[in-house]
């Protein structure tokens, strides 16, 4: 049997294989909200504008909300050799209501058509990160309030370089997670204009009004060019770039949580909620899920790659190639938001070891720049000079296997004369820590700062 859409020139179906390859009904289901509300916004404007009776707009719109009905309650039966969601959702109506179901397509193709259910269903996934994003900031502000005196060491490398405080560290990921947020909000308003009313490609000759059915769809505005507006993909691949940078920064605090973690660091122990035990190995206690978001990422920049590369030639207008739009992007999408998820409830629950931390902060010489900026500060000594004197006394330290601030004063003296025993009071990590009061650096008494600061405009 030909296709009862579109089927008035074909003499018989398709193959088993082409309706295998043809058939999105099975990913694309997921858009059926958006179709519907699409489809409803269509019919009212159609009425409106005389395009059709008023009499069958009702009728689509009560057939539309009974057929949204049957698929909330898995009542729905969808069908691969409707191809798609559109065409699912058009062959109910008609088993509905019959005849005035035929009027819903006027003036419209499935060209706008999917452009504005997918659109729709990007702006609610955008809606979503930014509220995920902004939970997940108040869960590290909470933390970091928690922790502005708690040292750690700050590394560079992988190797302890300064001391810092752990409140610090978590509100450099809040700071990144801003950027994060202003990315999708961005992205959503460039994206936030109505293709439906391009029809296939070039524009329709019914007196349809775009204005009303961009209002009724919560848009800006209408899209100003017929072709550009069933062609691009852009929206779906900029929410995907964000989605990627976002999924890169998670990344990272994920392998930050693994490291720490571990039993050579020491530094927080996740909780149960949030980490898994072995089968074999009755002491571990490891933490997958900060593992998972890590590799996720991976995924969700992949899923990215793919549509770029299937946009990429693509001349204009619609072409089919654009099917595979929607599994990438629903993957990214659904895999980042729980990314988010589980992150947030890594950071709410998990403890750090402050002594740990502490003790981790001193070792490694990682006060030796201030010393070196005490030998600036005091002795008056060059830069230069003073990182050259610092380095002796942390090879004369490293060689007995001892804290710079176990090095006599004697000793110090014969490295340069001009030393009192005033070194040994920057030595301290929490004198090295206080003493960062540049802004943006780690003082506390700075982060308590940037703390109350993100209280404030998180609300
Ligand atoms: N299932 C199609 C898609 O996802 C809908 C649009 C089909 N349009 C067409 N002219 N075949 O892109």
């Amino acid at each position: 049997m030909s296709n009862r859409m579109w089927g008035g020139r074909f003499k018989t179906g398709p193959s088993a294989i082409m309706e295998e390859i043809n058939a999105s009904i099975d990913f694309d289901r997921k858009l059926y909200a958006q179709d519907i509300k699409g489809s409803k916004a269509h019919a009212a404007m159609l009425a409106k504008q005389g395009i059709i009776p008023e009499d069958d707009a009702r009728k689509i719109a009560e057939g539309l909300d009974a057929i949204k009905g049957e698929i909330e309650s898995g009542s729905f039966t969808f069908s691969r050799a409707l191809e798609d969601i559109h065409m699912n959702v058009e062959s109910r109506l008609k088993d509905i209501i019959g005849t005035p179901a035929g009027r819903l397509h006027t003036a419209r193709s499935r060209n706008d058509q999917v452009a504005v259910d997918f659109r729709l269903w990007v702006r609610d996934s955008l809606d979503h990160l930014e509220a995920q994003l902004t939970d997940l900031m108040k869960a590290l502000v909470v933390r970091a309030a928690e922790h502005t005196h708690t040292v750690m060491p700050g590394f560079t490398h992988l190797q302890s370089a300064q001391p810092v405080t752990f409140g610090h560290h978590l509100m450099a990921y809040v700071e990144m997670f801003a950027r994060d947020r202003s990315r999708v909000t961005d992205a959503r308003k460039r994206m936030n204009e109505c293709p439906l009313g391009a029809a296939a490609l070039a524009g329709t000759s019914f007196p349809i009004d775009r204005h009303a059915t961009a209002e009724a769809l919560g848009f800006d505005r209408p899209t100003a060019n017929s072709l550009d507006s069933v062609s691009d993909r852009d929206f779906a691949l900029e929410a995907m770039a964000a989605g990627s940078i976002i999924a890169i920064h998670l990344s990272r605090l994920a392998e930050e949580i693994v490291i720490w973690s571990s039993a050579q660091f020491g530094f927080v122990r996740l909780s149960d909620a949030f980490s898994t035990g072995s089968s074999i190995m009755p002491q571990k206690r490891n933490p997958d899920a900060a593992e998972l978001v890590r590799a996720k990422s991976g995924r969700i920049i992949g899923d990215m790659n793919a549509l770029m590369i299937v946009m990429k030639g693509l001349p204009l207008t619609y072409q089919k190639d654009m099917q595979e739009d929607k599994e990438q992007a629903f993957d990214a999408i659904e895999n980042l938001s729980l990314c988010l998820e589980a992150t947030a409830g890594m950071i709410r629950d998990m403890a750090p070891n402050v002594e740990r931390m502490a003790a981790a902060a001193g070792s490694g010489y990682a006060t030796a720049t201030d010393l070196a900026d005490w030998l600036v500060r005091v002795l008056g000594l060059p830069f230069r000079d003073a990182h050259h004197v610092t380095g002796k006394l942390v090879g004369i330290a490293s060689e007995r296997g001892i804290e710079l601030a176990d090095i006599p004063l004697a000793d110090m003296q014969a490295v340069h004369a001009g030393i009192t025993d005033a070194v040994y009071g920057v030595l301290t990590v929490q004198a090295s820590v206080s003493s960062r009061k540049s802004y943006g650096g780690t003082s506390p008494d700075n982060v308590a700062a940037q703390v109350k600061r993100w209280q404030d405009m998180l609300g």
